[in-house]
């Protein structure tokens, strides 16, 4: 069985031939069909994870593929998987045959491609529990999100629509918005703070365009705006209930996620392609 391995902390990948994994109670072994490259995977193999996995581990936080083995899912059963510690405290999907704990498995409707079944997860759950959960979005506000040409952006801006909000391509100070999403961070959240009205909201979902930012906290206070940091690790529940109903979105077309295939030897490649500013939709390794 083929699986990339991080052997050293922003070291290079290397890919190995390794025995297939066993059968354990409490797990499933999953055919990888497709897994995707995001940017959670370059912060853990960077060594950046709060709760890194031990060295050396299988990247990947996200896939999709057929149950072989289980004792929760039939043998054939199509799954998508994410959570569970799945490429974060352990062993992830850029392999073969994933072994990964049964509560990272979900059913993967037969509408669904494996590939969108791989790469949903982060990007809509991130937007539903920034619009729904954190951003307590109203029918009818104003919403203005940045980066929306990215995953979670054009997710957000999708579903902002479909939940009856008027979405703003460009907030500014002449048109506040009700509630921001920002994926992008730096400057753009410090400039983003006028861009909403008194009592407004903005979620935090990425840091893309910068770590730090400045914020002037006499204008923070006057604006009277929350600034709330989405952590979709710790909200990895309500991401799991939502999860159901986005894919029935993307099954009847309502929903629309761009990808972009790799064998699953290109991962380093998809590494790549997905730092680079300008890249559209989500990195999936493909089976060969
Ligand atoms: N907090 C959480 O739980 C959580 C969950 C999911 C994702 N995230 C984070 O959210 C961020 C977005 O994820 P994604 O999957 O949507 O990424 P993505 O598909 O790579 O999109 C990134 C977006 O940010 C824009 N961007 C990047 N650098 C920029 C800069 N310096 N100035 C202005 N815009 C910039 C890109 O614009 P261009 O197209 O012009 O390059 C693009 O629209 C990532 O940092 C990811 O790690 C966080």
């Amino acid at each position: 069985m083929r699986a990339w391995r991080v052997l050293a902390w922003g070291g290079p990948l290397s890919l190995q031939e390794l025995p297939p994994p066993v059968p354990r109670p409490g797990r499933s072994l999953v055919r990888m069909a497709a897994a995707t490259v995001g940017h959670i995977d370059r912060t853990v193999m960077a060594g950046k994870f709060m709760a890194p996995p031990a060295l050396p581990y299988t990247p990947g936080v996200e896939a999709a593929g057929v149950v072989v083995d289980s004792t929760r899912f039939s043998a054939g059963t199509r799954v998508w998987l994410r959570g569970g510690g799945l490429g974060t405290r352990s062993d992830g999907t850029w392999c073969e045959l994933i072994d990964a704990p049964d509560e990272a498995l979900g059913l993967l409707p037969d509408e669904v491609s494996m590939e969108w079944g791989s790469a949903f997860f982060s990007p809509s759950t991130s937007a539903w529990v920034a619009l729904h959960e954190l951003g307590g979005l109203r029918p009818g506000e104003r919403v203005g999100v940045t980066g929306g040409s990215g995953a979670v952006g054009s997710m957000t801006l999708q579903l902002a629509r479909d939940a009856g909000a008027e979405v703003v391509g460009q907030p500014d100070e002449s048109s506040p918005v009700d509630l921001l999403v920002d994926t992008v961070g730096g400057r753009v959240l410090e400039e983003g703070i006028r861009s909403v009205a008194p009592g407004g909201r903005i979620v935090l979902v990425g840091y893309t365009a910068g770590e730090h930012v400045s914020i002037a906290l006499p204008e923070l206070l006057q604006r009277d705006v929350r600034l709330l940091p989405l952590n979709m690790y710790r909200r990895e529940a309500q991401g799991r209930a939502a999860a159901p109903q986005l894919l029935e979105r993307l099954a009847d077309g309502r929903l629309q996620l761009a990808t972009r295939r790799f064998a699953l030897a290109d991962a380093p490649q998809a590494l790549q392609w997905i730092a680079e500013r300008g890249h559209r939709g989500r990195a999936v390794l493909v089976a060969d």
